[in-house]
Order: C-alpha cells, then structure tokens, then sequence
C-alpha cells in the first residue's frame, strides 16, 4: 500500500507558487494527501527555478540535505530545472522529473515509480496546456491569490532560459479566468495577482465568452487581449484589489495604461523590466525596446497615470558591457526614479543564445562593484519616494504580523509598498488606514487612522 502524503518545496518566483497550488490540486484529486511536514512525507516535490545561477547551486544542496534526513522517498523535480536534469551529475539522486507543461502525469508517474514500473521523467512542452480548468490548491491564508493567465514565452531575450524551461506562450481561456477570480472573492480573498511572464502579450482568440457572460458585462469582441482581460477582471470583481505581473516594454499599450487609470481597485503600480540602459547592451540581449523607447512609455505613464509606482528588472555585467554602457543604466535609473528594483549579477545560463554565441567577458569583481553602484544609487530612490508618504493617509491591506515585532501588522498600499503599523483591533485582511510617519528605502511605518 503506497502512503501518499506530499511535501511540496517552492523555489523562485510568484509563477512558480503558484504551479505548485496547481500541482497540489492535481494530486488531492487523486488521493494525495499534502502535508507540511517534511518528516512525514514520503513524496517530495521541488519546484525549482532555473532563471539565476544561485537558484541551481541552492537546490542542488538543499536536495542532498533532504536525502540524507529521509529513507524511502520519491524526490521529484518540477519546473524549471526539469528541463536539464538529464544531463546534471546529481541526477541520480531523483526519481521524478517533470516539466512546467506535464504536471497533470504527476499523479501517474508517482504510481509508477512506487510500482517499480520506471518511465518517469516527463519534460515534454505543449502548445495547449495552460491547466485552465484547475482550481489551484492555495494556501489557507486567504488575501492573496495568484492567478496564472499565460505560460511560457515566446520573446527569446538571449540572456534568458525561461523560453527554453517553460516553453512558447500559451493564453488561458478568459472565462476560465475570470471564473477563478469571481470564486476567490466568493472565499473571502483580498487581492488578485494576475500572473504570466510577459502579461501584455495576452491574447485570447475567440469563443467561449459570449455565452457565459451577459453581454453588457462584456466587451463584445472575440479577441481578448490583456487590456480588456484586466478590464473584465476589475468589473468582475470590483471590490478586490487587482495586480498584474510581469510587464514588457515592447507590448504594453496605452489601453492598458487607460484601464489602470479607470478602475479604482486596480493597482498603480507597473513592474517594468528594463535590463540595461544601453542600446548596445539591449541589442545584444535582443531586448525588442531600445533607450529612447523605454523613456517614452515611462513618460506616458507618468502623464496618464501621475501616482504610478515604476518597479524593474536590471542585469548588470552582461556579455560585453563596458563602462560607458553601465553609466548609461546609472542615467536611466536616475531618470525614472524606481519606487524599487529587482538587481541581478549576469551569470550564463545553459542553452540560452548568449551561452552559446556571446562570452561572459566581465569579471565577478567589476560586476559586483557595478551592482553596488546600482544598488546604492535606488536606495536612495526608494528612500526618496518613501519620504514623500510621511503625514499621507494610506489604505492598506493588512498582511500579516511583522516578523521583528509581533505587535505590529505590515500590509501594503495600493501602489505596492510595505506598510510597517501598530496592530490594534484590526486581523490579517482587512483593508485599514494608516498615517504615515517614518520611513526607510525599504518600508513605510505609520499609525492606524481611524
Ligand atoms: N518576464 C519575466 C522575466 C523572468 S526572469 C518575469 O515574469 O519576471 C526575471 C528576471 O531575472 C529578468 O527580468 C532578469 O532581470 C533576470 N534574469 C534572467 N536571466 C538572467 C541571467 N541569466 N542572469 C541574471 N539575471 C537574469
Ligand atoms: Fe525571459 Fe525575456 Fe521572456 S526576460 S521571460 S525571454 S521577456
């Protein structure tokens, strides 16, 4: 008799979360019983990401420290890592390999190997899958919800494995969506993130809405692109907070920008990925915008919706980057002032282009001192921005208790900052004011408002 309790492990991002409450529900609709102790598990799941070099180095160590803790377990790869597990010299210490595209064999492939019957690795992409008719399996805190509307993507930037681990870009069926979106409000959630690797190529085409929608609770067209996706999701649920990630550069519409500004509950707030601020540096990457392009969009943002919060993805020490080149970033970031920034070291990544064509000609050392340079010069950005909150009102929605002080709350606002305030009467979820009076590059602190 097999025991089937799983233990599901999360590495990277928010679309990785979110594949791992996909794969839960697949498994407790065939018998799987999840559990969160690792000790009483005997199948262990690893969702792994493969975008950054640490991310690989960590998993491998962290898989071996599990074996050595656990006889009598299945050890299952997922996501990203799948892909080039094959050829990996710790492949012997896993007995399950499965890509982003073929979770629905889980529950099979696990019966098989505890059967002895072997063929379990599955890393195979597919056009369709986009695991539409899932109801993920989320976690009991019930304020926010990822909701995955796109898989894979088809951009191909030459730094990046994502289109190699998770393959092309699939759109999920919009009713489906929205259904999901509906029935996560129904359960008391707070907050929606809508979530793919590039949301502004969504694209729907045709069928399926008319029917299930009344027609004035629609726009009456076939193709659904992300404009009007997000449109349909704030009307469908208009008292949750509606977030979106991530943006490109080169999709993104001043129909999006419109809805954003229209609708109250969605948020102002764009993450933005530019990368490098060097024309140079971006043709190398084969980023689709150039300088001149990003500069523009950010200025439309700015006029259309004048409170935005701008976030971003920069690389530094790309293949070839010189001086002149990482001066140009440093201008760039000067320019759009980021509320805050995601800031990555380059590190080669297997299989991409650049792997393959481009050397990585930049020493650890300069690009160390380059991040510093990067880093240091958003702090002051962040702090920047902070300091214009102190004596504003802002409504924030209560996330959890701060973990260096157990009496006060931490939340964010609309705009994607983190809220540090007193707990008072208030629980996790409810949407409270707060005045704020302090402030780092890294959080808001503040009194409850009443
Ligand atoms: N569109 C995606 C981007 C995925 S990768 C999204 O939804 O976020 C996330 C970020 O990791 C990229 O924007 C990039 O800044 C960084 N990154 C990707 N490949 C990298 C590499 N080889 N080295 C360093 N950083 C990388
Ligand atoms: Fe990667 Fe570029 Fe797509 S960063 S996820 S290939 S937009």
């Amino acid at each position: 008799m097999i025991n089937k309790k799983f233990y599901i492990e999360n590495y990277g991002c928010q679309m990785n979360i979110s594949d791992s409450e996909i794969v839960s529900s697949i498994l407790n609709n065939k018998g799987f019983i999840k559990t969160e102790n690792l000790k009483e598990a005997n199948i262990i799941l690893i969702n792994t990401c493969s975008i950054r070099d640490k991310s690989d180095k960590k998993i491998i160590l962290r898989i071996k420290f599990i074996i050595k803790k656990n006889n009598d377990i299945l050890i299952g790869i997922l996501g990203c890592m799948a892909y080039k597990f094959k050829n990996i010299k710790e492949k012997k210490l896993i007995n399950l390999v499965v890509g982003p595209d073929s979770y629905r064999e889980i529950p099979n492939l696990i019966n098989n190997f505890f059967k002895k019957k072997g063929g379990y690795i599955s890393t195979s992409f597919s056009k369709t899958e986009t695991y539409a008719d899932i109801l993920p399996k989320r976690e009991e805190k019930k304020i926010t919800a990822f909701v995955t509307i796109m898989r894979g993507c088809d951009n191909m930037c030459t730094f990046c494995v994502v289109p190699f681990t998770r393959g092309r870009e699939k759109s999920r069926d919009p009713y489906s969506i929205i259904k999901e979106c509906k029935f996560l409000f129904k359960k008391g959630y707070k907050e929606i993130i809508l979530l793919g690797q590039n949301v502004d190529s969504y694209l729907w085409y045709g069928g399926g809405l008319k029917k299930n929608f009344k027609r004035k609770e629609i726009i009456n067209e076939e193709i659904i692109n992300f404009s009007k996706l997000l449109e349909l999701v704030a009307i469908s649920v208009p008292l949750m907070r509606i977030r979106f990630c991530t943006s490109n550069p080169n999709d993104m519409s001043d129909h999006v920008l419109n809805v954003i500004k229209k609708y109250i509950n969605i948020c102002k707030h764009i993450h933005l990925p530019v990368q490098s601020g060097s024309n140079r540096i971006l043709l190398l990457m084969n980023r689709k915008h150039k300088y001149e392009d990003y500069i523009l969009l950010i200025n439309k943002i700015k006029n259309i919706i004048p409170n935005c919060s701008i976030s971003c993805d920069i690389i530094t020490g790309f293949c070839n980057e010189n001086s002149n080149d990482h001066n140009e970033t440093l201008n760039l970031i000067n320019y759009v002032k980021y509320n805050f920034s995601y800031m990555f070291l380059y590190s080669h990544r297997i299989g991409t282009y650049a792997y393959k064509k481009l050397i990585d000609n930049v020493s650890l050392s300069t690009k160390k001192r380059r991040l510093t340079e990067i880093i240091n010069l958003q702090k002051t950005h962040s702090y920047y921005r902070n300091r214009k909150y102190i004596g504003s009102i802002q409504e924030i929605l209560i996330e959890g208790i701060s973990t260096k002080n157990i009496n006060f709350f931490y939340g964010r606002n609309s705009v994607n900052d983190i809220v540090i305030f007193t707990k008072k009467n208030y629980k996790i979820g409810d949407f409270i004011k707060v005045k704020i009076n302090n402030c780092t590059s890294a959080t808001l602190a503040g009194d409850n408002y009443d």
